[in-house]
């Protein structure tokens, strides 16, 4: 365990500072603020880069309220920015532009339907092709609440498994596959290897991509949360699947902070403080390794270029935790107890999910 003048800076500058970046993922919980955080810092990447473009994946899109700007499936150039664009796309819709007719595509429903995941695979392998073309120098991603999100991130082996059935099928139906194709009134351009000359012309670009989102000179994932019990526990869960994929997390964000007690006065307000702080405390000795940065909750929203700016600065101004007066190994027996009870809720909320699919 650190001391507290080890602890990494509580700031997103060492995002700025990481000049290798290609890819930063923002996500975390609903409604914790990744599309505040995520164009927040597009905006400070902006200041130190040539070009920077922010995707969201959220189908829920909601970017063009952050910047108060419409926002198409093709970048465009943010008003008030000469180098930062912003695109919003549904990773689950099939992306018309590939070419391909219409049997084809109801083959390929066929094999989306066998391969849970492929067509939203495949659409993400597509926009992720399209963007390396575009050379823009860092890309930020406003992820969709974190389920989503780490399915779009297993994209390459969900590819990749697709790539295998399809050259089992082939392997075991032969000729069979042809004339079913044929069958279907589809002929040799638009049959199976079509298809798999789609998902073959994307291996190139998936295997890249997929060493590049392992590389943590590439890329990383900034965590956002709230100082609650669920966006700890979630956070927590996050944190070990980013971990399982072998993708660079090293930023959380804790938003949404009570400061000054002395200034509250409600005592709801206060008691919250005191959960609150509770939660912080959490955070800091779970992960005192990670670059923690807090952010205030503000009297009002987010919204528009000249608030999203303002709320910037706070993204750069460092603040330490209090680390008390424990002892290394006080502390340390309090990380094992806590991970412990996140085991512990994570089982408890296995069992209520199973209870309530019964119900
Ligand atoms: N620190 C803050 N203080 C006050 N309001 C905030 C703060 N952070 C975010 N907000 C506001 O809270 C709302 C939700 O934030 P945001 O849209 O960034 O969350 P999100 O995680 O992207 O949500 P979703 O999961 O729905 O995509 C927005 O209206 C935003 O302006
Ligand atoms: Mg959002």
């Amino acid at each position: 365990m650190a001391d507290n003048e080890e602890l990494p800076e509580g700031t997103v500058r060492n995002i700025l500072d990481q000049e290798t970046l290609k890819w930063v993922f923002v996500g975390g919980k609903g409604g914790v603020g990744k599309t505040t955080c995520s164009s927040i810092i597009s905006i400070l990447l902006a200041s130190v880069r040539s070009s920077v473009l922010i995707i969201s994946t959220d189908p829920a899109h909601n970017l063009s309220d952050a910047f108060q700007q419409r926002f198409t499936k093709s970048p465009s150039l943010v008003n008030g920015f000469t180098n930062l664009y912003a695109m919003e796309v549904d990773p689950s819709v099939e992306n018309e532009d590939v070419g391909g007719n219409e049997e084809m595509d109801s083959l390929f429903s066929e094999l989306a339907n066998a391969i849970p995941g492929i067509d939203e695979a495949m659409s993400f392998a597509e926009m992720l092709k399209l963007v390396q073309t575009m050379d823009y120098s860092v890309i930020v991603f406003d992820t969709a609440p974190t389920g989503h999100t780490l399915r779009l991130l297993q994209f390459p082996s969900t590819l990749e498994k697709g790539l295998q059935k399809m050259m089992s099928l082939k392997h075991r139906f032969g000729g069979l596959l042809t004339q079913v194709t044929r069958m279907f009134g589809i002929d040799g351009d638009f049959g199976e290897d079509a298809i798999l000359g789609r998902l073959e012309g994307m291996k190139d670009v998936i295997e890249q991509v997929n060493r590049q989102f392992k590389d943590p000179d590439m890329t990383t994932f900034v965590c956002v949360c709230i100082p609650e019990f669920l966006s700890l526990y979630e956070t927590e869960r996050l944190v070990q699947e980013l971990t399982k994929f072998e993708i660079d997390t090293h930023n959380i964000i804790i938003n949404q902070v009570l400061y000054n007690e002395d200034d509250v006065e409600s005592k709801l307000l206060k008691a919250r403080m005191r959960m609150q702080q509770k939660y912080l405390d959490q955070f800091y000795m779970l992960y005192d390794d990670f670059h923690i940065t807090k952010l205030p909750l503000l009297p009002e929203e987010v919204t528009g270029v000249e608030a999203l700016k303002n709320f910037s600065h706070r993204f750069l101004t460092p603040h330490q935790p209090s680390a008390g007066n424990l002892t290394v190994e006080e502390m340390e027996e309090r990380v094992s107890t806590l991970r412990k009870k996140l085991e512990d809720a994570e089982a408890d909320l296995e069992k209520l999910r199973k209870g309530k699919q019964k119900a």
